[in-house]
């Protein structure tokens, strides 16, 4: 079977997932979400700040904890090896399955490393958390394969977070969530506070990984045009609904929601190929992206 086909079948489907947290003023934040993310496609999830995002990829992960609580909906993992019920993955299997089969980058995760370990170590532990048999020789080597990956000189393994730059972090980061090859990956605003030079080296880092090995992204991001330079297919939420769901070229041209036309247009820069930028390298469109951000 060729990648393209096997990007035509489901590695994770959502089915009328809904989340609430139950305050005081219960919050539904996911609201009967449908979505079915292909093998080996990036998935691209946009929408405004508080439109439930982060919930959403918190509940595929099972990293939710009350006050939210999943109130429908089924999320099913599609191995190779059969299917998987998320929701229904005791504990045990459970850290048996992140990372491994599904790891995530979070907001501002390059903050989460731990400060007082080596990157070398916070590799080391997650290998042998999953791997225990794994020689001192396996991990060096997977630990260094995976930093060049990345594009941070394994010279690195022996550094302190605070002795690297954001992007550095955030690829290390990157590093950590391919460790261990799973089949996906959510990556929730990953360079959104980074500048954005390092952000696009990164973001073409990410699509050149996932050409080379063929693992999913749902990536998450407010910024619409960025998602249209990375994404297969995008996914448009507002107020915890997926309102729309087409390719990034068709989404472009031919948007059919209101709120994503509106979403579009409060771009200006949103004129030309799509795609040009990320594929071809940096060009005049920085500039403008950046004013645009800024
Ligand atoms: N711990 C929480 N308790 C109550 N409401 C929450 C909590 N976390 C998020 N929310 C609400 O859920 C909605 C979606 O938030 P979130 O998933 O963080 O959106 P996004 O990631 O798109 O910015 C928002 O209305 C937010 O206020
Ligand atoms: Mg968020």
């Amino acid at each position: 079977m060729t990648a393209a086909d096997r990007r035509t079948e489901p590695v994770l489907t959502l089915d009328d997932l809904t989340v609430v947290y139950e305050t005081e003023q219960p919050v539904t934040a996911v609201k009967h979400a449908n979505l079915t993310l292909h093998r080996g496609e990036i998935l691209g999830l946009a929408g405004e700040s508080g439109c439930g995002k982060t919930t959403l990829a918190y509940a595929i992960n099972r990293l939710h904890r009350p006050p939210a609580r999943i109130a429908s909906g089924r999320i099913t993992f599609h191995g190779d090896d059969g299917d998987i019920d998320i929701l229904a993955l005791e504990d045990r299997e459970l850290r048996a399955f992140r990372w491994e089969r599904l790891s995530m980058v979070f907001q501002g995760a390059m903050n989460a490393l731990n400060p007082v370990t080596t990157v070398r170590a916070q590799l080391k532990d997650t290998l042998l958390a999953h791997r225990p048999r794994m020689s001192r020789k396996e991990i060096r080597e997977r630990s260094e394969d995976v930093l060049k990956r990345v594009g941070v000189d394994p010279r690195r393994l022996g550094s302190y977070p605070h002795e690297l730059s954001g992007g550095m972090r955030q690829r290390v980061m990157i590093a950590m969530a391919m460790l261990l090859e799973p089949q996906i990956m959510i990556m929730d605003e990953p360079t959104t506070a980074l500048d954005v030079v390092v952000q696009r080296d990164i973001l073409r880092e990410i699509v050149r990984l996932r050409d080379e090995l063929d693992f999913a992204v749902v990536f998450i991001t407010h910024d619409l045009p960025l998602l249209l330079e990375i994404s297969d297919r995008i996914a448009v939420m507002l107020e915890g609904e997926i309102v729309e769901l087409e390719t990034a070229d068709r989404l472009y041209r031919d948007a059919q929601h209101p709120y994503t036309r509106k979403l579009l247009g409060s771009f200006p820069s949103l004129s030309g190929e799509r795609g040009a930028f990320i594929r071809t390298g940096i060009d005049e469109t920085t500039d403008i992206l950046a004013e645009e951000r800024a």
